[in-house]
């Protein structure tokens, strides 16, 4: 059953802008044009890319869901983003501009990486991993870097060889990479002794060695240097970058490999609920051909401009809007390898203003974290070169549009809120400044973009009344889509596509409003979105119950003004186990030490039951709408009433203790 979503709905209309400027109806005319085209529409956008063979089918739909986008195809990433820029016209035009956090002092250090040194970079390295490691096609190779240009150089050198590359974000645990990296089947491992993060040092190698104890495929690991600080190298196992480069022949040529349009480009964990992270799969030609869509409509990419996505690359944000979208379209892409607000809160404004920034991609939290600092910080820059804004990851609320949007936007730019997930590989849901632009709306999510089919459902399957709030789904396959999950493609099925048969299912919930934007509200399920990092509840409780004290846990995320939301657990201690400060602090230790630190507790409360269903499954959607004071909704299925008033009690009595030591 829906309920009726009340919202704080800014309903205000702010003039469309961009390229083309149109009003709803207009838009939707459009859009449903391009899906009467069916697959021919996407064939159009798909040809715009420099295919070493074209396909000869569209879309292969023979055993659904494993659709394959523009079988029979032939092309390379590699070669898309780099070598078709790296001689004529673009060869010395910066590629990458690099600004580094500064190490322990902050001074910006900066370099700039033109597409003809990128296709050197990006050859040597290939030759390297060739020549010296044996990577071939079909190969996987795992990343846990910082943000510095060698990392976009290896992932575009792996995939110039035909090698999948598996990233994981730089803030998860040993045991989180470890198990990412088993799955992935990773035989090559590419870290650094550390990175720069608030003036201090992440000690990269160190947990990349723990992790490789969990992970038996890993044969060999190539280091970056990028702090200096010493690290243990392992003989035979271990060696250095630079050094292992210095064995690559000056201009050594390496050429792509030719890959199918459905040869896996790479496989990215994204946490769940359930079970152990899901590798998710992407294919080549279709996600290239949806970023080549997006780049365009989305942000309006033109030569000219300098383009920053603010997000890491160890997350999808990062590998479709920092390294493979912009590269593909021959743009300057801006990469910051530290904190925004570091040394101090005018960090990125600087950087804006510093690399007149013109396109800027970045997430809610960021902005109410801009917000927060105060108005100054960013009135003393210089950010006029701004001429378009988009945000990403969870919703953004109005305040926080309403102040970007004045503050770096003059109130005059386009501004979005653009909707997508790992695994959708890209945008789906946007307002399109670079095609036809419906009025924005401050928080609205917009429409999906021209060839995709999304609805908002109720519990049915039904399409959902204006302002009802329903699921949210996609109803026609679209490129960039997964391939499968990664080792478990029943998995895939079962996850996505049987809730409502023949549509994918995102987790989201989702509004339509009165003028049919769609608003997305969050998680529907167990994940929890934290400063727009997604984690699962699953990891979190697995590092509770593992401590000897801990009986059961359940992870909600709760509100919070900066980062969205933050993590909670209700703990059942085993008997003779006792409650306590102490306690506290090692459970919380014991998830960073697990999870990594982006999954902080905000708080840990004991409690003697959980509400559980009689068959004793956790209902952590009671537990999350006690602490978010709302009303828990139907609890019929609940075994013991109680224990919702236990959860509450316990919550209450803490709250205001924990808030107080903040993590
Ligand atoms: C959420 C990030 C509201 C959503 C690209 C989704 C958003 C999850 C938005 C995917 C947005 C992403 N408005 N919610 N503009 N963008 N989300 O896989 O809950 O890290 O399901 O991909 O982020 O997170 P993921």
């Amino acid at each position: 059953m829906s309920v009726n979503w009340s919202l704080p709905f800014d309903e205000r209309l702010v003039p469309s802008v961009g390229r083309r400027p149109v009003d709803v109806s207009q838009y939707v005319a459009e859009h449903k044009a391009s899906l009467s085209r069916g697959t021919a529409f996407w064939e159009s956008v798909a040809s715009e890319l420099d295919w070493k063979r074209r396909w000869d089918t569209a879309l292969d739909s023979g055993s659904p869901p494993f659709y394959r986008w523009f079988a029979g195809g032939l092309l390379n990433a590699s070669y898309l983003c780099v070598d078709r820029h790296a001689s004529g016209a673009r060869a010395g035009k910066p590629a990458i501009v690099w600004e580094g956090e500064g190490g322990a002092g902050g001074a910006p250090e900066s370099r700039t990486v033109t597409y003809s040194e990128l296709r050197r970079e990006v050859e040597s390295a290939a030759a390297l991993l060739r020549d010296e490691y044996g990577v071939e096609k079909g190969d996987t190779i795992g990343f846990y870097m910082p943000m510095v240009p060698e990392f976009p150089v290896l992932m575009l050198a792996a995939a110039r060889l035909g090698a999948k590359f598996t990233v994981v974000f730089s803030g998860f645990s040993s045991e989180s990479l470890g198990e990412r990296l088993a799955d992935a089947g990773a035989r090559l491992l590419l870290t650094a002794d550390g990175g720069w993060r608030r003036g201090s040092v992440i000690p990269l190698k160190q947990i990349a060695d723990d992790a490789i104890g969990l992970a038996p495929s890993v044969e060999s690991v190539l280091v970056l240097r990028r702090t200096g600080k010493d690290v243990p190298m392992v003989a035979g196992r271990d060696r250095y970058l630079d050094e292992a480069l210095r064995r690559v022949p000056a201009g050594a040529s390496v050429e792509p490999e030719d890959m199918a349009s459905d040869d896996p480009l790479f496989i990215l964990h994204t946490s769940g609920t359930t079970g152990k992270p899901k590798g998710q799969v992407h294919d080549t030609g279709g996600y290239l051909t949806l970023l080549h869509a997006t780049m365009n409509w989305v942000f309006d990419v033109k030569d000219t401009d300098v383009y920053w996505c603010t997000a890491d690359i160890g997350w999808i944000t990062g590998h479709s809007y920092v390294v493979f979208g912009p590269l593909l379209e021959g743009a300057t892409t801006v990469m910051y390898e530290g904190a925004l607000d570091f040394p101090k809160p005018d960090r990125w404004a600087s950087i804006i203003e510093r690399h007149r920034v013109s396109l800027l991609y970045t997430s809610p939290t960021a902005i109410r974290s801009f917000m927060k600092n105060g108005d100054s910080w960013v009135d003393g820059r210089d950010t006029s070169s701004v001429r378009l804004i988009h945000s990403v990851g969870e919703p953004i609320n109005p305040e926080a549009f309403n102040w970007m949007h004045r503050h770096v936007g003059r109130s005059t730019v386009p501004f979005g809120s653009t909707w997508w997930m790992t695994e959708t590989g890209g945008i789906m849901i946007s307002v399109l400044p670079g095609r036809s632009m419906v009025p924005m709306k401050p928080g609205a999510n917009g429409f999906a973009i021209p060839g995709v089919e999304v609805d908002v459902v109720d519990e049915a399957g039904r399409p959902a009344k204006a302002l009802e709030r329903g699921f949210l789904v996609i109803r026609t396959p679209w490129p960039g889509m997964p391939l499968t999950i990664h080792n478990d493609p029943e998995r895939y099925k079962e996850v996505y596509w049987t809730r409502f048969p023949g549509s994918f299912y995102a987790g989201d919930y989702a509004v339509r409003d009165r003028d049919g934007y769609v608003w997305v509200l969050g998680r529907a399920d167990e994940v929890i979105k934290v400063a727009g990092h997604r984690l699962g509840t699953y990891e979190i409780e697995s590092a509770l119950v593992q401590h000897p004290s801990v009986a059961e846990a359940a992870v909600v995320g709760v509100p919070d003004q900066v980062r969205g939301e933050v993590p909670v657990a209700f703990v059942i201690l085993k008997a003779g186990a006792k409650g306590g400060e102490a306690l506290r602090q090692e459970l919380v230790l014991a998830v960073r030490e697990r999870v990594g630190a982006i999954a902080t507790l905000r708080g840990v409360y004991f409690v003697s039951k959980l509400p559980k269903t009689r068959s004793a499954k956790i209902m952590r959607r009671v537990v999350r709408a006690v602490v978010a004071g709302a009303d828990p909704g139907d609890v019929s299925t609940l075994e013991d009433e109680a224990s919702v008033d236990e959860v509450r009690d316990a919550y209450r009595q803490l709250k205001s203790e924990v808030d107080g030591t903040r993590a």
